[in-house]
């Protein structure tokens, strides 16, 4: 039988499933093509190469059909049938006949795959994940990734800034009156939230960037951290094999 942790952790999984059901993009700070397109290129910076690419938790194919064209191959996962179509949708449009898609979870992406990648990235999607499904996803993902390799995690949410920028911190007119009524606000969330069992926040968990460089660290990988040049309370992770494991 199932323990009360677990029940936990599925309901939570449930939460997040009927969350992004009927969700058709990723929830970028804008949706103009400029902006995507902008970010897509510093993403594109950072995966740095390789011919082969994962996009785990591509949503609808914002940034996907971006990286198209600097990929041999390309594969995109999500859980969201509405995520998909709108995908597919974007993939045909754009005539990127090197993207597949697969309807899958963190948990049964692994054996749907048919190959290793080069690359394998997620971005906007760690933070629906409790650090015990990154460990799994980071462990996964070694073993699916080739010599060389690089998993890179982008837009991780950092719980060093994040509940600043939600109070309005960084905001042009922050005021104390102003933080202090936001403040307020998010005592009654975190409150609702706790009373119902939901998660505190529709934007998922906020990750120390110390605990994912310590899980990359237990399968041999480096982490990089990077600061997101276009969210200022996100980071990126770049993993990679360490230099004394890329001996063997
Ligand atoms: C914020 S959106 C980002 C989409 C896309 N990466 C982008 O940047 O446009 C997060 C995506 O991750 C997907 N997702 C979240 N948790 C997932 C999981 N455990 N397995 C598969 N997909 C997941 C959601 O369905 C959603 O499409």
């Amino acid at each position: 039988m199932p323990g009360k942790n677990e029940k936990k952790l599925s309901k939570l999984k449930d939460f997040w499933v009927e969350f992004f059901a009927d969700r058709k993009d990723g929830g970028h700070r804008s949706s103009d093509e400029e902006f995507i397109s902008l970010e897509a290129k510093e993403k594109l910076f950072h995966l740095d190469g390789g011919k082969t690419l994962l996009d785990f938790g591509c949503g609808a194919g914002e940034l996907l059909v971006y990286y198209a064209p600097e990929y041999k191959q390309l594969v995109g996962v999500d859980f969201s049938a509405s995520m998909l179509d709108e995908a597919s949708k974007k993939i045909r449009e754009r005539k990127c006949g090197n993207i597949s898609l697969i309807q899958a979870d963190d948990k049964t992406v692994w054996d749907k795959l048919e190959y290793s990648f080069d690359r394998i990235t997620a971005a906007g999607v760690i933070q629906y994940l409790t650090l015990q499904e990154i460990d799994n996803f980071i462990f996964n993902a070694s073993n699916y990734l080739n010599k060389g390799g690089k998993i890179v995690l982008f837009d991780i949410l950092d719980p060093r800034l994040y509940p600043l920028w939600k109070i309005g911190l960084f905001s042009q007119d922050a005021g104390f009156g102003k933080i202090l009524r936001k403040v307020g606000f998010e005592f009654k969330v975190i409150l609702s939230a706790s009373l119902s069992n939901r998660p505190r926040d529709i934007l998922g968990f906020a990750h120390n960037p110390y605990a994912i460089k310590k899980i990359a660290n237990r399968y041999g990988f480096e982490t990089i951290f990077v600061k997101s040049m276009y969210y200022e309370y996100k980071y990126h992770a770049i993993i990679s094999r360490t230099s004394e494991s890329r001996e063997f």
